[in-house]
């Protein structure tokens, strides 16, 4: 498992439902990670789901930075974290639309609406077992991340494919959009 670079959107993997790991502290689930977090931090990305390096195995791993915040009481800053086997359970209904890119569609980003509030478990490769409740951002991330286990990709929560454009044309919009509102 040396190379494993980032696979992009028509991929086959990236469709597919990934299979659970029978021992999240196998030895090669800690590879796989360290694979993972190698290749997520030099795409300069918060999350990273196995299926990306075209390994279909539910193990996803991501962060939440302080810069991401949306305020919410449960979106607190996170370090690394890779999670095993994660599940999620939606907390009321409560939903939020928000910017979204992939490390799979490169350049590209779209408005997702997600659950604001959102429960989540799993294992992580040291064999701790997590239970967190989180929203916004946090919640965001793990949602997304998540998808990518159950072979979807953001386009594929999006309500407004209009929405979709390049990172460079989007940005420079809202740069315009900040100027006219001072
Ligand atoms: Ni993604």
């Amino acid at each position: 498992m040396s190379d494993h670079p980032i696979i992009r959107a028509g991929h086959p993997v990236l469709r597919q439902i990934a299979k659970p790991v029978e021992d999240p502290t196998a030895p090669e689930i800690a590879q796989l990670v360290e694979i993972m977090e190698r290749q997520m931090t030099e795409a300069g990305g918060v999350g990273l789901a196995a299926p990306q390096i075209a390994v279909s195995k539910r193990v996803v791993l991501f962060f939440v930075p302080d810069r991401r915040l949306s305020g919410l009481d449960g979106d607190y800053p996170l370090p690394l974290t890779a999670l095993v086997n994660p599940v999620i359970e939606k907390l009321g209904d409560e939903t939020d639309v928000d910017w979204e890119g992939c490390l799979s569609l490169p350049g590209l980003r779209g408005l997702v609406p997600r659950h604001t509030h959102i429960r989540y478990t799993g294992y992580t490769p040291e064999g701790e077992f997590i239970d967190r409740q989180v929203s916004g951002f946090h919640a965001r991330v793990v949602q997304h991340e998540f998808d990518h286990l159950d072979g979807v990709l953001y386009p594929g929560r999006m309500t407004d494919l209009l929405s979709l454009g390049f990172t460079e044309e989007i940005a420079a919009r809202m740069e315009e959009e900040a100027f006219a509102a001072e």
